[in-house]
């Protein structure tokens, strides 16, 4: 039986159909996998979402400015609280879903989903991600970078650091509208595994904007898939997680949140909300 795919577009009953219609409905008709028209963001969507992005922003260069050695994470779950209120929005991961906190903050093998505490105190050499969610005026944004406490860290977390961020930016130069999905991981799995590192399989990139985690799934490795149509419009996030070692995590059971590495070795991530523009991908969350 040949694989089903969702006929997802659909032409607008309140417009004619144009040369963009036909274009995505050509791929459909070849069995790829495309966008629904709710995933193509209208300007003044793309404008909220961008706005939110400044905010989110903002956290993220206030907290690259309070963070050090001795602080505890709850201090800049505070920290994000506060500057997002203040500024009007509200931190997308407070109760979502039951997350107990504002921010995820993700300490050496910590992978992802670290949930801050007044018991865990910033050491010189850790490696933190800290991955900031934002809601203005019903618009989300999503990013995460990493820090290195005290400026300095053993060489092997230096370079792992580096590299992560180095797939971000990979990653996102092998998205091209009318390109795939699928060419992200692909691109990203190539460059972790020339470096000899692990990437996450677990958890993926996602669309982002009306909603905290939308279509498409953006996979990090290579799925041997196509994936997802890319067309301008979209709005997604590339969020790789890469592992010292091996590819594998497991959640912590108490929290049921945190993830962590299988090998308890140290894991990175970097992490921006892209729009999809007719040339290539533009940061939202600069
Ligand atoms: N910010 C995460 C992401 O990049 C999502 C965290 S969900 C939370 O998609 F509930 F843990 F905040
Ligand atoms: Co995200």
């Amino acid at each position: 039986m040949p694989k089903k795919i969702k006929r997802n577009w659909y032409v607008p009953k309140d417009r004619p159909i144009t040369d963009f219609d036909r274009r995505i409905l050509s791929y459909q008709n070849r069995g790829k996998l495309v966008p629904s028209p709710k995933l193509i963001k209208t300007p003044e969507q793309i404008e909220g979402i961008r706005r939110s992005g400044v905010i989110n922003t903002g956290v993220l260069d206030l907290v690259a400015s309070k963070i050090c050695a001795g602080m505890s994470t709850a201090e800049i779950d505070r920290m994000v609280y506060d500057y997002t209120v203040s500024h009007g929005a509200i931190p997308a991961p407070l109760n979502y879903e039951g997350f107990p906190k504002s921010v995820c903050t993700s300490v050496n093998e910590v992978v992802c989903h670290g949930i801050p505490s007044e018991d865990e105190i910033l050491e010189e050499g850790d490696i933190i991600n800290v991955d900031v969610s934002t809601i203005l005026d019903g618009y989300y944004s999503d990013a995460s970078r990493m820090f290195i406490i005290g400026g300095k860290t053993t060489p092997e977390k230096e370079r792992l650091v580096s590299v992560a961020k180095e797939c971000l930016e990979i990653g996102a130069q092998a998205a091209k509208p009318w390109g795939f999905i699928g060419d992200i991981g692909k691109a990203i799995a190539k460059h972790a595994h020339r470096n000899g590192y692990g990437v996450v399989r677990d958890l993926a990139g996602h669309g982002v904007g009306n909603e905290f985690h939308e279509d498409p799934e953006v996979d990090h490795y290579n799925t041997h898939k196509d994936g997802m149509l890319i067309v301008p419009g979209m709005v997604f996030t590339i969020e790789p997680m890469i592992n010292m070692g091996t590819w594998e995590v497991f959640v912590d059971e108490e929290d049921e949140w945190t993830v962590v590495t299988e090998d308890e070795l140290p894991s990175a991530q970097w992490e921006h909300t892209f729009l999809v523009t007719e040339t290539g991908l533009e940061v939202l969350t600069y």
